[in-house]
């Protein structure tokens, strides 16, 4: 049996909601017609995009969603996106799969988008082939009251006399690959220079820099070294760590499944590390982690499209778990982390959801986000588990409380072993009876279709926590316990 302490009197610090936010670009399936259907489309829509979805993505509260992100930003011309005569344009992708973007899905219709879901927008400015004046005039675009500038007034023309909020601006996106190849020193100086005029543009938003690759963290320490003394703006250092696969999306086996999930463990030793570098530069007073993408990257095909639609990938019950290891990674240190952004929402890599026409469902993924949904702005709790240092028989674990209520979230990692768990709380009572979610398959290749939707979703039921508990093998678990 393993005993799992919550020690209350060792709190880590708040969880940005915003760790638990989303990741969408104009890539294969993910808007055309994951997200956007149109407003003349049969299939039920707000504003052109799919009402499930929306329906969805406000059920788990969702934070926060970046775009046009990733890749395409880097060649994205945000006046592409505006107006009623949109330039239909090869993107970053088409050399990929043979797509042509037809800008439908502009600034107004995002923007749209996250109103409608009830979060906050994070842009990302393409710093590759842009100018930093053609990024400012995007934000005077965006931000400037109505009936002050020619921009305020186009937009006005386009729909909105209000301006947007964006209370978060990305300066590029993988900067040291498709991003321009740069080397670090020289993506810090292009970071101070467009860095300088965004804040001179909009002074109130969030400033995310293209932190690493993973691993890499000579890039940081290179970047921080380029910008560290020249008084430049920065809120977060953006790392991408995509944790791969192992097998296929649908076909491993029980040893893959343990590479998979150390794989994916690798995320704390990762972001550690880079934490590090930023406190070694003393930023870490005004520099957090932005983790912006982050997922498996299988290999694709699995998906319902079966190929059509790029990097979509089948979401099992393993990713169900690497879901769940990745946030309470992120909540037991949360004190470092500003903001994290799963890639990506929808028929693409590790994604919540998968639409096409008329069907809409919900991955495995999308259950664990649900179930973890009360972390979010909870005050984290240190945990200790006993008899847990062997990987392969480990249970996953973090804990946090909020108004009167501690959420603790387990993941069973082992593929052949139940475990038999005790819950210790240290200087807080707990009631006896918690409300008990478990997500679980016998079958750790179980996966949702259009036509079995059902096949990986949660069962609830009332637990005495008083007495040692059963967690299946590959099971996620979320309590909800309330404090006497
Ligand atoms: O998420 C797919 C791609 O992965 C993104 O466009 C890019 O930023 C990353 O390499």
């Amino acid at each position: 049996m393993k005993k799992i302490y919550i020690v209350y009197p060792k709190s880590i610090g708040t969880i940005a909601p915003e760790i638990y936010g989303h990741f969408t670009e104009q890539l294969g399936g993910v808007f055309y017609d994951g997200l956007w259907v149109g407003n003349n489309s049969e299939v039920e829509n707000i504003n052109g995009f799919r009402k499930f979805v929306i329906d969805k993505l406000k059920a788990i509260n969702v934070p926060v969603i970046r775009w046009p992100c990733g890749c395409f930003a880097e060649t994205y011309d945000w006046r592409d996106g505006i107006g009623k005569e949109r330039p239909v344009r090869r993107n970053w992708w088409t050399p990929n799969d043979g797509r042509y973007e037809n800008n439908a899905v502009g600034t107004h219709e995002f923007m749209d988008f996250c109103e409608a879901v009830g979060a906050k927008a994070y842009f990302a400015a393409n710093l590759t082939s842009s100018t930093p004046l053609h990024i400012c005039h995007w934000m005077d675009y965006c931000l400037s009251n109505e009936n002050t500038t020619s921009m305020a007034a186009e937009r006005k023309i386009n729909g909105s006399a209000d301006p947007f909020n964006i209370p978060y601006w990305g300066v590029g996106n993988e900067n040291w690959g498709g991003g321009g190849n740069m080397s670090p020193a020289h993506y810090g100086n292009e970071y101070r220079r467009y860095a300088t005029l965004m804040e001179n543009t909009d002074n109130t938003a969030a400033l995310i820099a293209c932190g690493p690759n993973g691993s890499d963290y000579k890039w940081s320490e290179e970047f921080c070294r380029t910008i560290v003394n020249s008084g430049v703006k920065i809120n977060g250092l953006a790392m991408h760590y995509y944790c791969g696969s192992a097998g296929d999306a649908l076909n491993f086996n029980k040893d893959e499944w343990y590479r998979m999930l150390s794989q994916a463990n690798k995320m704390e030793e990762i972001l550690l590390r880079h934490w590090h570098i930023l406190q070694g530069f003393g930023m870490d007073n005004r520099v957090k982690l932005a983790i912006d993408e982050w997922g498996c990257w299988h290999p694709e095909g699995s998906g319902p499209s079966k190929g059509y639609n790029l990097f979509e990938q089948q979401s099992t019950v393993r990713d169900a778990v690497v879901t769940a290891l990745t946030l309470n990674i992120f909540n037991n240190n949360c004190e470092k982390i500003m903001m994290a952004n799963v890639a990506q929402l929808v028929n693409n890599l590790h994604c919540l959801f998968f639409a096409s026409g008329g069907d809409s469902i919900v991955t495995p993924t999308y259950h664990v986000f649900d179930m973890f949904k009360d972390h979010q702005g909870g005050s984290a709790i240190q945990t200790a588990v006993t008899g847990n240092d062997e990987f392969n028989c480990s249970v996953s674990v973090s804990a946090s409380r909020k108004n009167g209520y501690t959420t603790v979230t387990l993941a069973n990692l082992s593929a052949e072993t139940d475990m038999e768990i005790s819950l210790e709380s240290v200087g807080v009572n707990l009631q006896n009876t918690a409300d008990m979610t478990v997500l679980y398959n016998e079958d750790m290749h179980a996966h949702n279709t259009f036509e079995h939707p059902d096949t990986v979703k949660p069962f609830t039921c009332a637990a005495d926590i008083s007495k040692p508990f059963i967690i299946p093998k590959t099971a996620v678990v979320s309590l909800k316990c309330k404090e006497c």
